[in-house]
């Protein structure tokens, strides 16, 4: 709730388990093929990516490398058909330290306020619970209509890329929904109506058959996190308000990674928490972050979930 979670398939390093997890979003979202490999991007199409909650930005970092990146796997292709696939990302986090911290890597990176940028990249210190708060400027820049967009990849592109069919927006949400107040619906509103997006993200819901007293112990979690109680509802009640929000049932996928993420999170934190007891360390707030993860793990009352939902 408070730490980043990761999908530890393959590793036992944290970094690598939080890139893994965004791999998977994107790999069951068809943004990556399954082997984490960049797609080449349709020409005709302008990719815009607005992510929330980006934290201190190493996702932000990683996704602009990843999906910047020419594969050159595709013989067929010459190079000037080698296109990035994200033309747009647009980062919003409600928190001012981590939006200076973001800003000044990604400027370190090179990747920010270039004119020139493909893809280009604007990142706002925002409340994206709350879209209607939302200043001008991101609002348009979440649309896809900022100031200063991708240049065209190609002369002929140039009189495409502009029409609103020739965009395609993804809102990505990794491990941060859960925390929106009051609800998700706001923003699950705006992403199918304002925006025209498509969702993808990581979340947790509650399992239908969670005990009791797991509910009454997620609700003291919730308290003491200061994450919403009213947010933990189960992919049945997420996918009715995916609906009413506006997507078709048929496009929505919810897949439970559950085994992926929160017993082999205990067992990271167990065998961190031991180091640093052999160096006389304690990891407090850690010890705490174990138990729950480790809770989740067994009872299964909470489970981690990829929401896709295609518009
Ligand atoms: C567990 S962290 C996940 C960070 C990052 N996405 C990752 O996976 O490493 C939860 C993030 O949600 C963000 N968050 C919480 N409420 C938010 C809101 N209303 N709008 C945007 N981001 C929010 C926090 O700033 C925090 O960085």
């Amino acid at each position: 709730m408070w730490m980043n979670m990761g999908y530890w398939e393959n590793t036992l390093d944290f970094p690598t388990a939080c890139r893994a997890l965004l791999d998977e979003v994107l790999k069951t979202a068809k943004l990556l093929t399954p082997e984490s490999r960049s797609l080449f991007s349709n020409p005709n199409r302008a990719l815009t990516i607005v992510d929330l909650g980006f934290g201190c930005g190493d996702q932000t970092v990683y996704l602009i490398q990843k999906m910047s990146k020419a594969i050159p796997a595709v013989d067929a292709l010459t190079d000037k058909q080698r296109f990035p696939l994200m033309d747009r990302y647009v980062g919003v986090t409600p928190n001012r330290t981590q939006f200076q911290y973001a800003e000044s890597r990604l400027t370190a990176f090179g990747m920010h306020r270039r004119k020139d940028a493909s893809p280009s990249v604007q990142i706002f210190c925002a409340d994206a619970a709350q879209p209607a708060s939302w200043s001008e400027k991101l609002s348009s820049a979440a649309k896809g209509e900022a100031a200063s967009p991708s240049p065209p990849r190609d002369v002929n592109e140039s009189a495409t890329l502009g029409d609103s069919d020739s965009r395609e927006t993804w809102i990505l949400a990794l491990d941060t929904l859960y925390h929106f107040s009051p609800s998700r619906q706001p923003i699950l509103n705006h992403a199918y109506r304002e925006l025209q997006a498509s969702l993808m993200a990581f979340d947790l819901v509650l399992a239908e058959d969670a005990s009791r007293l797991d509910r009454v112990l997620l609700m003291v979690v919730s308290i003491l996190t200061g994450t919403p109680f009213a947010n933990f509802v189960t992919a049945a009640q997420y996918r009715k308000m995916l609906v009413s929000a506006g997507y078709a049932e048929d496009g929505i996928e919810v897949r439970d990674v559950s085994g992926h993420v929160f017993a082999p999170l205990a067992r990271f934190l167990k065998n961190r928490e031991r180091q640093l007891g052999l160096i006389g360390l304690g990891i407090g707030a850690y010890r705490v972050a174990r138990w729950m993860f480790g809770w989740w793990g067994k009872s299964g009352a909470v489970r981690g979930v990829i929401v896709i939902a295609r518009r």
